[in-house]
């Protein structure tokens, strides 16, 4: 069973997630420009055993769009407004990419609160200099209504092997397209300006899960494996045969890897 909820506090109108099973808390964050849908598959299943939250970030699904200059750390508080109300003391947040840089800025702020911080083809380094000039040149284009050209050539490198992805593309590339171009610019300035958090790793004390794709084009695994050895506890899993898009190129060992990290972070 699970169920939807609505809630809102002075800082966020309305904050839409998803609660499924009951259980220790895990809390899985979709990355850009998705919404809590990319999470149905991994979070039924792992319902038997925790508690699994999936927000809608702030511009995302049914969550509405707050602010063209948002930042990671505001999503982090919207989470954070989550886990309060649902009286939550200890949580695993994992994200999927920018989903990854919100856990990440969370683990930053309130590190007390985390059991565990999961990061699934995602990095805790910021923009690279060409990268923030890529981020602005598609600010531009979703300013002059380019969003959906852009979204049609976005979402097939997302996979490892675009052939055989067909129709998963083409359901992403619809939820994609249910994302405002207000929102899409919102996301990319929060991503554009995070900060860089590798230098924090070394001081979490909670036990960090990495999840890398072979194929990934948006991350290449060459930029990610020296951070996967700087946090005390690392799990890393790569994936052969994936690119950005485990959950649903590799559910099953998503699942089992991340059901197993959640059963370790507890039982310390
Ligand atoms: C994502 O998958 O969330 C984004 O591609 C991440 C990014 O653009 O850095």
């Amino acid at each position: 069973m699970n169920e939807n909820k609505v809630i809102s506090t002075s800082q966020f109108p309305e904050i839409s997630y998803t609660v499924y099973g009951d259980g220790p808390p895990v809390i899985l964050l979709h990355g850009f420009p998705l919404n809590r849908t990319i999470w149905e598959d991994v979070a039924s299943d792992l319902a038997d055993r925790f508690k699994v939250i999936t927000p809608d970030l702030p511009g995302a699904g049914d969550s509405p769009f707050l602010t063209e200059r948002l930042s990671v750390e505001d999503m982090a508080e919207f989470v954070h407004a989550i886990i309060a109300h649902e009286g939550l003391e200890k949580v695993i947040i994992a994200g999927h990419s920018m989903g990854g840089y919100v856990a990440i800025a969370y683990a930053d702020k309130y590190p007390g609160n985390l059991a565990g911080l999961g990061m699934i083809h995602s990095t805790a380094r910021a923009d690279s200099k060409e990268k923030k000039e890529q981020r602005m040149k598609a600010i531009e284009l979703f300013r002059k209504g380019g969003e959906k050209h852009f979204i049609h050539q976005m979402v097939p490198p997302l996979f490892g092997n675009g052939k055989g992805y067909d129709t998963e593309i083409n359901r992403l590339i619809s939820t994609s397209l249910l994302t405002s171009s207000k929102s899409l610019i919102s996301f990319y300035n929060a991503m554009m300006d995070r900060r860089e958090r590798s230098s924090i790793l070394h001081k979490l004390t909670m036990p960090v899960l990495w999840v890398l794709g072979e194929d990934d084009k948006v991350l290449p695994i060459k930029d990610l494996t020296q951070q996967t050895s700087l946090a005390n506890v690392n799990y890393v899993y790569v994936y052969s045969d994936c690119g950005h898009m485990s959950m649903i190129e590799a559910p099953l060992n998503l699942k089992n890897d991340l059901a197993d990290f959640a059963v370790y972070c507890y039982s310390r």
